[in-house]
């Protein structure tokens, strides 16, 4: 039996309707075309989505995490965010995963972080500091990678994909993530017809919808944050809701 990827848990999972190869060369070519995505984004420095300081609902609601020192946070489709460091400068490591080797990079060289780099096909690991970034496709990690994982810290990962491909994150998710660790959800929501995504607009309504077969979903608090965002007033929204979420196994 092969390793267990996404897209053999997406067929028994009765997500995809047909299987093995078939299955995942469906996979491959959709992924191929949003890592162009993501490339061409950050090769072109086209990322206003780095916030460029720590997150502040992460400051406020990390302790919600109950993560000691030595602790495993995974951060996935991590970019160069500073939360990183953040949470490693709280004693803990990071396990990151991010498409782009100029996102993976720039973290370590912005941050003069020393790291080294090996490869574990299909990814190459960066690490240093505390963080192990993960360089390739989330949907290529397999339960290996979650083994000690104590909790889960996502930013603007669940809404850089579309509907589809969040439904798949999430029972990923529930498939993957070891049972017990808690996981703070920071979200978006504005009217979607107003501004394609990513980032793609999600409320409360469907955080508990994808995830409450596995978690606990706890609403923590919500935002206007659209005076502080230019970038998106300039895309004709008005209101632009930052949630926050805290998830727990049931
Ligand atoms: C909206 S950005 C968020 C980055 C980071 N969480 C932050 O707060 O700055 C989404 C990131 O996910 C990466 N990404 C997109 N699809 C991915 C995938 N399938 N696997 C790993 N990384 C991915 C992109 O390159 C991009 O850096």
């Amino acid at each position: 039996m092969g390793p267990v990827t996404f897209a053999r848990l997406a067929v028994e999972a009765g997500i995809l309707p047909f299987s093995g190869e078939r299955a995942a060369k469906s996979i491959r070519e959709r992924s191929f075309m949003e890592a162009d995505y993501w490339h061409q984004r950050w090769e072109q420095k086209n990322i206003p989505f780095h916030e460029g300081r720590v997150n502040g609902y992460l400051k406020i609601y990390f302790e919600r995490l109950k993560c000691n020192k030595g602790d495993r946070v995974f951060v996935p489709l991590c970019g160069k965010a500073l939360d990183i460091k953040w949470i490693c400068d709280r004693g803990c490591e990071v396990l990151g995963v991010e498409l782009s080797p100029i996102a993976v990079t720039e973290y370590f060289e912005e941050n003069a972080i020393e790291h080294r780099c090996s490869r574990e096909t299909p990814f190459d690991v960066f690490s240093g500091g505390g963080a192990a970034l993960l360089c390739g496709d989330i949907f290529d990690m397999g339960p290996a990678h979650f083994e000690g994982i104590n909790a889960i810290y996502d930013r603007a990962a669940y809404i850089a994909f579309d509907p589809d491909r969040r439904r798949r994150y999430a029972e990923f998710f529930s498939a993957m993530l070891p049972k017990g660790a808690p996981f703070l959800l920071l979200t978006l929501e504005y009217p979607q017809a107003l501004m394609d995504g990513p980032p793609f607009s999600v409320g409360e309504a469907e955080v508990r919808q994808r995830f409450a077969s596995r978690y606990h979903v706890e609403h923590l608090q919500t935002r206007d944050i659209i005076e502080k965002q230019p970038h998106f007033q300039q895309k004709g929204l008005s209101q632009l809701l930052a949630h926050a979420f805290f998830l727990t196994d049931r």
